[in-house]
C-alpha cells in the first residue's frame, strides 16, 4: 500500500506502517531477557521523534521522566512537575512510538505528591498515566512505598519501584550524593526484598554503591534492576537521554558517557548505547561507580 501522508516538515517519522522489527516488549519478554542474562536497556523520552528514535534503536524501555522538569522545563528540580505535565508528554513518546509501529515497554513516573497520601491517590494518578497511555509506572521511596506497590499491582499495574539518590526528595537528602553506604546498605537491602514482595517487577538503583546493587540483583530475581550511577551488575542500565547525548552546558555526573562523541546522528548514539550496555562495556564500575 502506498502511504499518501504528506511530508511533514516538522521532523521526520518514517511513514506509518513500516514492519515491525521486534516483538513488542513485555513484561514477559524482559523475563526472557534476564533469564538469558541480556541486559535490559532503557533512556528516557520525553516526546514523540525522540521516542520513536530510541524504539529504532533498540531501546527495549523508554522511561518518561520527571527528569522533564529539569531537561525539558527548565525546573532546577522534578519537584515542581505535575502529573497532567507527566500525562502530557507520555501521550507524546507513545504517539510517536505507535507511530513507526515500534514495540518499546513505555513507563510513565509518578510525579512528586501523587502518591504520597494513600494507595488510593496513588490508584488515581497511575490510572491517569495508564490511560495516558504508559505500560508500567514508576515511583520512588523506600518501604514506606511497599502498601501502594501491593495495591497498585493487586489492580493490575506494574510497577517500577526507585531506591537510591530519589531526586524528588533530593531536599532532605541534602544533595545527589551515593545511597546505601555503610549501615544504609541494610536498609536498602530491607526496602528492596520489600518491594520485590510487593510485587514491584522492577527497581532503579540510583547512585547506589557497585557492590550493593550487583548484591540487590542477585538477591531480586523477579525484580529487575535498572542501574543508573551503580555499576555494572544489575539487570539493565538508563541514562537520561539528553545526557547520553551529550545535550548539557554542565559538567556530567560521572556516571554518564556522551554516546555522541565519535557517531553522526542521534540514532547511531542510541544504537551505540545500546550495544555497549548489552555487551558488557558500559557501564565500567571503575570509571561510571562508586
Ligand atoms: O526521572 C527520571 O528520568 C529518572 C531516571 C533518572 C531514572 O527517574
Amino acid at each position: 500500500m502506498t502511504d499518501t501522508t504528506p511530508a511533514s516538515p516538522y521532523g521526520t517519522l518514517p511513514p506509518a506502517s513500516p514492519p515491525a522489527s521486534r516483538k513488542p516488549i513485555s513484561l514477559p519478554r524482559l523475563n526472557e531477557m534476564r533469564a538469558r542474562g541480556e541486559k535490559i536497556t532503557m533512556l528516557t523520552a520525553y516526546d514523540a521523534t525522540f521516542a520513536a528514535v530510541a524504539d529504532a534503536a533498540g531501546v527495549e524501555c523508554i522511561l518518561v521522566g520527571d527528569s522533564l522538569g529539569m531537561v525539558c522545563q527548565g525546573l532546577t528540580s522534578t519537584v515542581g512537575v505535575s502529573l497532567a505535565d507527566m500525562c502530557y508528554h507520555v501521550q507524546s513518546v507513545v504517539r510517536g512510538i505507535q507511530r513507526v509501529q515500534g514495540t518499546a515497554w513505555v513507563i510513565g513516573d509518578m510525579p512528586f505528591g501523587t502518591y504520597h497520601e494513600s494507595p488510593e491517590q496513588a490508584m488515581r494518578s497511575a490510572t491517569a498515566l495508564m490511560q495516558a497511555g504508559a505500560h508500567m509506572i514508576k515511583l520512588e521511596g523506600g518501604g514506606w512505598t511497599t502498601e501502594t506497590v501491593r495495591f497498585l499491582v493487586e489492580r493490575g499495574i506494574p510497577v517500577c519501584a526507585h531506591l537510591g539518590l530519589t531526586p524528588q526528595t533530593v531536599h532532605a537528602l541534602g544533595g545527589y550524593r551515593v545511597q546505601g553506604r555503610g549501615e544504609a546498605a541494610a536498609v536498602m537491602r530491607r526496602d528492596a526484598l520489600a518491594l520485590q514482595d510487593a510485587g514491584a517487577t522492577m527497581l532503579v538503583l540510583e547512585m547506589v554503591p557497585a557492590d550493593l546493587s550487583a548484591q540487590l540483583t542477585q538477591q531480586l530475581p523477579t525484580c529487575h534492576t535498572i542501574g543508573i550511577g551503580a555499576g555494572k551488575g544489575t539487570a539493565g542500565q538508563v541514562l537520561v537521554m539528553h545526557d547520553m547525548l551529550g545535550v548539557n552546558l554542565g559538567k556530567n555526573p560521572k556516571f554518564v558517557r556522551n554516546f555522541m562523541q565519535g557517531q553522526g546522528s542521534v540514532l547511531d548514539a542510541m544504537r551505540a548505547y545500546v550495544q555497549a550496555v548489552k555487551q558488557g562495556e558500559f557501564p565500567v564500575d571503575a570509571e561510571h561507580a562508586w
